[in-house]
């Protein structure tokens, strides 16, 4: 038996605030509440709160029919011990007087977050550790918005949150040890399998995942194989359970783009290093693309190059 101080059970995290009770933060709201945390949930209506809480507790009769589909009375107290742990907020800083962690899943835009966290970091305690679930801004970033950078790390959860098995616990260099071993310590009671990964684009999944899903948009676009047959293909050939497009979907086009935004922002650095500017890139994807056009179009006349 592993010995604890009760100064050690003090520090655990046990209350924590979800702000952004979308897709993802209803979900991670959900897991944290099944696994006996006390839960606040933040966003900017009344109405989308109760459109949150409606849809964890659909989720969760969808989970007790499995979990207890012999014991319906034991389902329904599973039901009702989660959704009671479950309390809904507008005002992000009252909502975070309480709590050990804050969880931020707000729309994917960097100055948006900033701003949530810097008003966060004057209204919580000075144990609360914050965390993010982007899935493509820098943690980095997120964090110099505040002066807590050793209580603040990632953590990327996956869609859906209570079937996906997979939690990314990110730390940047300023996260302390207690703070990043306090992360993995809470994805383990999450039942989530955790792996760590520093601050870099896209983590591990998605930078991996990212660059084969536009690679399936590029063969469409060329008109090499049609979406049925590419998601047909990866599926029954590479023994994937979605294909690129239906993945895509899943994971909203709204999402993608943003992430491919930042992708591309994440490039200029890299591109800079080697002496190249992005005026230089367009002007040599524009010229290249008139050349093909003029080749399809020789009665059209065109401007040379973006300089005239
Ligand atoms: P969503 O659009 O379903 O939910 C975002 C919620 O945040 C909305 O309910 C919105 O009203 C609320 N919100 C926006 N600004 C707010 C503010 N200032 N204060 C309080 N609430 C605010 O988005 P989704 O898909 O849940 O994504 C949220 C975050 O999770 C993003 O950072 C995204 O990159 C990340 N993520 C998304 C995944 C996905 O598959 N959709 C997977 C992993 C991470």
């Amino acid at each position: 038996r592993r010995f604890s101080t009760s100064a050690m059970r003090a520090e655990a995290i046990k209350c924590v605030t979800v702000i952004g009770g979308g897709q993802m933060g209803a979900g991670i709201a959900q897991v944290a509440a099944t696994t006996g945390h006390q839960v606040v949930i933040v966003d900017q209506s009344e109405d989308i709160l109760n459109k949150s809480k409606a849809s964890i507790h659909k989720s969760l009769q969808r989970v007790a029919k499995k979990k207890f589909a012999d014991d319906a009375k034991a389902g329904e107290a599973f039901i009702s011990e989660a959704i009671d742990r479950v309390s809904i907020q507008t005002d992000a800083t009252n909502a975070v007087g309480n709590a050990d962690l804050v969880v931020e899943a707000i729309v994917e835009n960097l100055e948006v977050k900033r701003q949530l966290f810097t008003i966060l970091d004057k209204a919580a305690p000075q144990h609360t550790i914050f965390a993010s679930n982007t899935s493509s801004l820098p943690i980095k970033d997120i964090a110099e918005s505040t002066q807590r950078m050793d209580r603040f790390g990632g953590l990327h959860f996956f869609n859906p949150v209570p079937v996906m098995k997979l939690l990314e616990v990110v730390r940047i260099p300023q996260t302390s040890d207690e703070t990043f071993n306090k992360l993995l310590a809470f994805g383990k009671n999450l039942q989530k399998t955790t792996v760590n990964c520093k601050d870099t684009p896209g983590f591990i999944v998605n930078r991996l995942l990212v660059p084969y899903m536009v690679e399936a948009v590029r063969l469409l676009e060329r008109g090499d194989a049609s979406t049925r047959d590419i998601d047909t293909a990866m599926k029954l050939g590479a023994g994937y359970p979605m294909g690129p497009f239906e993945l895509c979907d899943y994971v909203g086009l709204d999402t993608m783009k943003f992430i491919l935004d930042v992708e591309w922002l994440t490039l200029r650095p890299t591109m800079q290093a080697a002496g190249v500017s992005i005026t230089e890139v367009v002007h040599h994807l524009y010229n290249t693309a008139l050349t093909k056009m003029k080749r399809f179009m020789p009665n059209i006349i065109f401007l040379d190059s973006l300089d005239q």
